[in-house]
C-alpha cells in the first residue's frame, strides 16, 4: 500500500491569514503517521512575497518525509514563480515510486486567479502521460480544479481548457486527479477518475465555516483506492473506489425510451447557419430513428428577434415526434425571451410514464453566462426527490461538465452547486448544449451528455454538425452522436444504471 498525504493551500505569510498553529498540528501528524509521500497541491505562499517564500522553505522543512510541492496562483503572483523555483523547487515534474507515477503540473496564469494548462505544458503533460502508460497508478496533481465545486460562490476558477484536460487524463487512464485552490473538500469520481479537491491546510479563508483539512489517499495493491479528509477537529469523511477498466457493455434488458437531443441550431439568415443541414436531420429524425421525444438544449435562433423566430418556429413544427426545449443565451437576446414565449411557450415539466423531463433555465440576458440561482436549486432538488421513483432527466442549456475545445467562457455560475444536487439525488440523466461540441461523461452515477451544434457552422466538434440519439434501457442509457449530414454514428458513451423506478 502506499499512502500519501495531500495538503494544500497553507497561504504562507507574515499576516493574518495564515494559521501557523493549523499547520503545525497537521504537519506533526503527517510525520509521525505512516504516510509514504506528502503532496502539496499550490497557493504555499500568500502573495508570492520573498520573505513569504523564506519562511514557507523554513515551515516545508518541518516535512520529514518525500514532499512534492506545486504552485498555485498566489505562488505566482508578483512574479513569485521566478522565487518558487529558487526556494522551493521545479514548477513541474515526474515522481515515480513502485507501481506509481505522480506528474504535477504547474496551472498557474500570472496575476489570474484562473488556471490554465495551455499549450506547451499541455504537450509537455501528454508526452509524460504515455511515457509513464506502463505504470499501475497514475496520479496527475495540479492548483485548480477540473470539475466545478460546490459551495464556491462564484464558480468559475477552473481550468481554462478544463474540458481538453478532463479528456485527456480519462484518455490516458489516469486514476487520480488531486488539486486545491478553493479552499473546499471534495471528492468525485468521475468515468473511471476520482477527482480530489483538498480542503486548505491553514489558510483562515475557509467556506461556509469549516475548519483546517487535509485529504489521506491510499492506494492498494489490489486495485483500490481511498480518498478521506480528515478535518483539524479529528472528522474524517472517507470514500472508496475500485479501478476498473473500462468495459464495453450490451444492454440485456429491452429498450424503454428514445430521445433526440440536439442543440445550437441558430437559426437564421446568416452564412453560418446550415439550413439544408437542418432540414436534412429533422428527415432523419421523422423518417428514420422515430424517438420518443426530440429535445432542444437551447440556442434556436442565433438572435432574439421575429424573422428568426418564426423561421425556426415554421422548421421545428416540421418534426413529427413530441419535442421539449429550453432556451439558451442567444435565443433570449433583444427582446427574445418574450418571443421565445409566444412561439415555443414557457418550458414545463413533462411527464411520459416512467419517464419525467425536468426543464431548468438557466440563461440571463446579453451573457454567455448561466446562472440557476438559490431558489433555483431548491427547485431542481424538490423536483428530483418529489419523481424520486420515476427515471428523472434534467435539461438545461449550460453544460457544467467542461467541454473539449472551449475556453469555459460560457460557465454556469453556480455550476459547483447545481453538480452537487444533481449527483446527490442521482439524477438518472442530464442534458445539456452549450458549448459547440459534444461530450457524454458520468459524474457519480449521473450520466451527463452535451451537444454540439445541429447546424451552426461555428462549432468546435471534430465530428461537424451533429445532434445525439440516446437509447434508454432498463439497466443502461446508450449515446451516440449522429453526424448530421452523412448520418454516420460515434459512441458517445455507454452506462450502467441504476434506478428506483418500477419498471414493468
Ligand atoms: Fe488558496
Ligand atoms: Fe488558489
Amino acid at each position: 500500500m502506499i499512502k500519501i498525504a495531500h495538503i494544500s493551500d497553507t497561504h504562507i505569510t507574515s499576516g493574518e491569514a495564515y494559521k501557523g498553529y493549523a499547520y503545525d498540528l497537521i504537519v506533526n501528524e503527517v510525520n509521525t503517521l505512516d504516510y509514504d509521500l506528502v503532496v502539496h497541491t499550490g497557493d504555499v505562499t500568500n502573495e508570492g512575497l520573498r520573505e513569504e517564500y523564506e519562511r514557507a522553505s523554513y515551515e516545508l522543512k518541518k516535512i520529514q518525509k518525500p514532499l512534492i510541492v506545486l504552485p498555485g496562483n498566489h505562488d505566482a503572483r508578483n512574479v513569485g514563480y521566478e522565487l518558487f523555483q529558487k526556494y522551493i523547487g521545479a514548477l513541474n515534474g515526474v515522481y515515480e515510486w513502485k507501481d506509481l507515477v505522480i506528474i504535477w503540473v504547474d496551472s498557474t496564469i500570472p496575476d489570474l486567479n484562473n488556471g490554465r494548462i495551455g499549450g506547451y505544458k499541455f504537450q509537455w503533460l501528454k508526452e509524460k502521460l504515455e511515457e509513464y502508460s506502463h505504470k499501475k497508478f497514475k496520479i496527475v496533481a495540479s492548483h485548480h480544479h477540473l470539475v466545478p465545486l460546490p459551495d464556491t460562490g462564484r464558480e468559475r476558477n477552473v481550468l481554462f481548457n478544463a474540458g481538453d484536460v478532463l479528456d485527456l487524463l480519462l484518455k490516458h487512464e489516469v486514476n487520480l486527479y488531486i488539486c486545491g485552490h478553493k479552499h473546499v473538500p471534495n471528492i468525485y469520481r468521475v468515468e473511471g477518475l476520482v477527482v480530489a479537491n483538498s480542503g486548505c491546510t491553514s489558510c483562515r479563508k475557509t467556506r461556509k465555516g469549516d475548519v483546517n483539512s487535509y485529504n489521506i489517499i491510499k492506494i492498494r495493491e489490489d486495485g483500490k483506492i481511498s480518498v478521506a479528509t480528515k478535518r483539524v477537529t479529528g472528522d474524517i469523511h472517507k470514500r472508496e473506489f475500485k479501478i476498473k477498466k473500462q468495459r464495453i457493455f450490451i444492454p440485456k434488458r429491452r429498450r424503454l425510451f428514445r430521445i433526440i437531443q440536439m442543440s445550437e441550431s441558430n437559426v437564421s439568415d446568416r452564412v453560418y447557419f446550415r439550413e439544408r443541414v437542418f432540414k436534412n436531420a429533422i428527415r432523419a429524425i421523422n423518417e428514420r430513428y422515430k424517438p420518443d421525444l426530440v429535445i432542444h438544449c437551447g440556442d434556436m435562433v442565433d438572435i432574439g428577434i421575429e424573422r428568426y423566430y418564426s423561421k425556426a418556429h415554421e422548421l421545428w413544427e416540421k418534426i413529427k415526434p413530441e419535442k421539449l426545449l429550453v432556451p439558451g443565451h442567444n435565443d433570449i437576446t433583444h427582446l427574445g425571451y418574450e418571443l421565445f414565449r409566444e412561439y415555443f411557450e414557457e418550458p414545463k415539466i413533462l411527464e411520459k410514464g416512467n419517464f419525467i423531463f425536468i426543464p431548468i433555465i438557466s440563461v440571463q440576458y446579453e451573457t454567455p453566462i448561466g446562472v440557476v440561482g438559490r431558489i433555483g436549486q431548491k427547485i431542481l432538488r424538490e423536483h428530483l426527490r418529489e419523481y424520486e421513483e420515476k427515471f428523472r432527466v434534467v435539461v438545461m442549456h449550460h453544460n457544467i461538465t467542461p467541454i473539449p475545445k472551449s475556453r469555459e467562457i460560457g460557465f454556469l455560475e453556480d455550476g459547483g452547486n447545481v453538480l452537487k444536487i444533481l449527483t446527490e439525488e442521482d439524477t438518472n440523466l442530464v442534458l445539456t448544449g452549450h458549448g459547440g461540441n459534444s461530450l457524454g461523461i458520468k459524474v457519480e452515477e449521473t450520466p451527463i451528455i452535451n451537444a454540439g451544434s445541429i447546424s451552426w457552422e461555428l462549432h468546435r466538434n471534430p465530428f461537424g454538425n451533429s445532434f445525439n440519439i440516446i437509447d434508454i434501457y432498463e439497466d443502461m442509457v446508450a449515446a451516440f452522436e449522429i453526424q448530421a449530414t452523412w448520418g454516420s454514428r460515434k459512441l458517445l458513451g455507454l452506462w450502467k444504471i441504476k434506478t428506483k423506478v418500477p419498471w414493468n
